[in-house]
C-alpha cells in the first residue's frame, strides 16, 4: 500500500520537535512519500495539480500535523479548500478518494488527562478531530483511526521513541 503523508508544520525544520521526528521516521519508510506542506508552500498558494496527483498516486492519505486550537495550522484548511475539488474529491465526478484510506496523525500540548469530559479540554480527541472524519465520509475515503501523540510539552525521549516506533507501525498497516 502506498501512503502519503501530508505534513502540516508552519516550523518542521526549525521549532519542531515531535512532528519533525515523526516526518523523518517516515520520510525513510518504503512505500511512505512525505511532502512538508509549509516548506513547499511558504508563499501559502498551494499547488492544486501537484497536490491532487499525489493523493491519486496513494493508497492512502495522512494529514500530519501539531493541534492548534483544537485544529489545524491555517495551511491544512487552505489545502482542504483548495485541493478537495468539486467534480474530483466530491459531487457526482468526484471520486479521487474512492477506495483509499485517510487518516490524521495529530500530536497535542496537553497530555490525554485533559482529553476526557472531565478533564480541563472537556472533550476526547476523537470528538475533536470530528471535521477530519466528516471530511473522509464526504469525499467518500475510509476513515482510519486517529494517530495521536498526546503530551508534547517535554516529552521524553523515551516517549518520543516510542511514538516514532507506533507510528511506523501505524504507516506500515
Ligand atoms: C498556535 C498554537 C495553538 C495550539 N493549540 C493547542 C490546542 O488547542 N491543544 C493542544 O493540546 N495543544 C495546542 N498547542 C500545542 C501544540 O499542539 C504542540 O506544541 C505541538 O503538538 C508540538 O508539536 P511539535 O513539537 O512538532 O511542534 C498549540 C500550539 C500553538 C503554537
Amino acid at each position: 500500500m502506498k501512503t502519503l503523508v501530508l505534513v502540516f508544520h508552519p516550523s518542521l525544520k526549525g521549532q519542531s520537535h515531535v512532528n519533525a521526528a515523526l516526518a523523518e521516521a517516515a520520510e525513510g519508510m518504503e512505500n511512505v512519500t512525505v511532502r512538508d506542506e509549509y516548506a513547499l508552500y511558504p508563499d501559502g498558494k498551494i499547488d492544486v495539480k501537484a497536490e491532487q496527483a499525489a493523493v491519486e498516486a496513494a493508497d492512502r492519505v495522512v494529514f500530519q500535523f501539531p493541534l492548534y486550537w483544537f485544529s489545524s495550522p491555517a495551511l491544512l484548511k487552505t489545502w482542504e479548500d483548495d485541493v478537495l475539488e468539486h467534480g474530483w474529491a466530491y459531487g457526482s465526478e468526484g471520486h479521487a478518494f474512492e477506495g483509499k484510506e485517510f487518516g490524521v496523525a495529530v500530536s497535542t500540548g496537553s497530555p490525554e488527562s485533559k482529553y476526557q469530559p472531565e478533564g480541563d479540554n472537556k472533550f476526547k480527541i476523537e470528538q475533536v478531530l470530528v471535521p477530519f472524519q466528516g471530511t473522509a465520509n464526504h469525499i467518500n475515503a475510509t476513515w482510519i483511526k486517529p494517530f495521536v501523540t498526546f503530551g508534547s510539552f517535554g516529552i521524553s525521549d523515551e516517549a518520543l521513541a516510542e511514538s516514532v516506533k507506533n507510528y511506523k507501525d501505524y504507516l506500515t498497516k
